[in-house]
């Protein structure tokens, strides 16, 4: 499985379902409501880590009450956020989002007073471990020496671009992608009505990208780099509950499609077909599973020297699930000496060479193999194991 580098914004989506749109100055009452991890590059993260691959965060967080969630959300939902930048001032971003059953329309309000990730940040990530840097086409004025500054490193590696909506320098930035996704917004803000002559016309400024283009009702396209059209179209009579992130789910269709050696074409019907399963959920956690198994993560996005502290809602006590080896090991995030959380002070610090991790409330120390205390004030206690079961795509689940 690949590791891919997603840069872009994350946002805190306050998603509330209505059957039909409020009207201004009314009162009414919803018939649901989530807060979720969101932005078009998370979006897709969040997807390519269910597929399996090991995917990290660049943009920019902030920790208030928001910021935490956003970051909790992150972990459980596979994403590793440590290559992120952290601002001192500014707040969490935040998208109210209303969706209309009536007309299956999605309307959103985006509050953001956090700063850009910057560019000396960026250029400190060692290009060269990625498989996959996929950049959502913002702040282009920095992107334009992003784009330089990862080529000089990159030898093979796709960088692939998301033009949602008309930015300065985009006809700089769009030549130097190798794979490009862009919205059917963009297509009509730059006159076209046809996703064929749009992508047509987007090839002469990058001749060697692959393009691809959703057009709602009548499928997606693409434009292979030999500058062949394709065409998929959507499948009709489908149940539509949730749109929103169905576009990030399409790129990472065809990201996931691409790093597995599918042609354009096959990309393009892969990530269709995605983005209709999408559709047809609420949200994006869980696509791949019609079961109800309760997950803890992936295996490759665990980090060697913390532990994850994960809390599925179903379960009244949080997990620590730790990278042990080439697997995983899972315990019930309870110190027997205070019966306190682990992670009550701060982290729960592994030391990878004795194997060890350590509670951060007196210092007790335990083995990963089996949570025994070898050194601290519960010699010869053990942390509670929980029982897990990997899937083939490092999919973590309590067994
Ligand atoms: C969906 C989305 C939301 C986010 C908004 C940002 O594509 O990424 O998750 O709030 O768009 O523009």
């Amino acid at each position: 499985m690949a590791k891919i580098l997603g840069i872009g914004n994350a946002v805190m989506d306050h998603v509330v379902w209505m059957d039909d749109y409020p009207k201004e100055n009314s009162e009414s009452r919803c018939s649901g409501m989530q807060e979720r991890l969101g932005g078009n590059v998370v979006n897709s993260l969040t997807l390519l880590a269910q597929m399996g691959h090991q995917t990290d965060w660049m943009g920019t967080y902030t920790k208030d009450l928001m910021g935490q969630q956003m970051l909790k959300l992150m972990t459980q939902q596979g994403i590793n956020y440590e290559s992120a930048q952290y601002c001192r001032q500014g707040k969490t971003p935040v998208s109210s989002v209303w969706v209309a059953h009536k007309n299956t329309s999605r309307t959103i309000s985006h509050y953001r007073d956090l700063p850009e990730l910057s560019f000396d940040h960026f250029a400190r990530t060692e290009f060269e471990a990625y498989d996959w840097l996929h950049f959502e086409a913002r702040n282009t004025e920095a992107l334009m020496g992003m784009f330089n500054v990862a080529k000089c490193f990159l030898t093979h590696q796709p960088l692939s671009l998301e033009v949602e909506k008309d930015r300065p320098l985009l006809d700089k930035l769009i030549p130097q992608a190798s794979v490009i996704f862009f919205s059917q917004s963009y297509a009509h803000l730059k006159g076209f009505h046809h996703a064929g002559e749009f992508l047509k016309q987007m090839h002469s400024l990058a001749p060697h990208a692959q393009l691809f283009c959703g057009w709602g009702y009548e499928g997606a396209y693409a434009l292979s780099a030999k500058g062949v059209l394709y065409h998929e179209a959507a499948t009709l009579g489908l149940r539509v509950i949730d749109t929103l992130g169905a576009g990030d789910t399409f790129n990472a269709g065809v990201i996931d499609a691409l790093l597995r050696g599918h042609s354009t074409q096959e990309a393009l019907t892969l990530a269709t077909r995605l983005a209709e399963k999408k559709i047809q959920q609420f949200g994006l956690i869980n696509l791949f599973s019609n079961d109800q198994r309760i997950r803890l993560g992936n295996l490759h996005s665990l980090n060697a020297y913390k532990g994850n502290v994960i809390k599925p809602e179903s379960l009244d006590f949080s997990v620590i699930v730790l990278k042990y080896k080439d697997s995983a090991k899972a315990y019930v995030n309870n110190c027997p000496h205070a019966n306190v959380p682990l992670d009550s002070m701060y982290k729960v610090e592994i030391d990878p060479r004795a194997l060890t991790l350590k509670c951060s409330v007196h210092d007790a120390y335990f083995q990963m193999s089996d949570g025994l205390c070898v050194a601290g004030p519960c010699h010869n206690q053990s942390l509670t194991a929980v029982a897990i079961v990997i899937d083939e795509q490092g999919n973590i689940f309590l067994a």
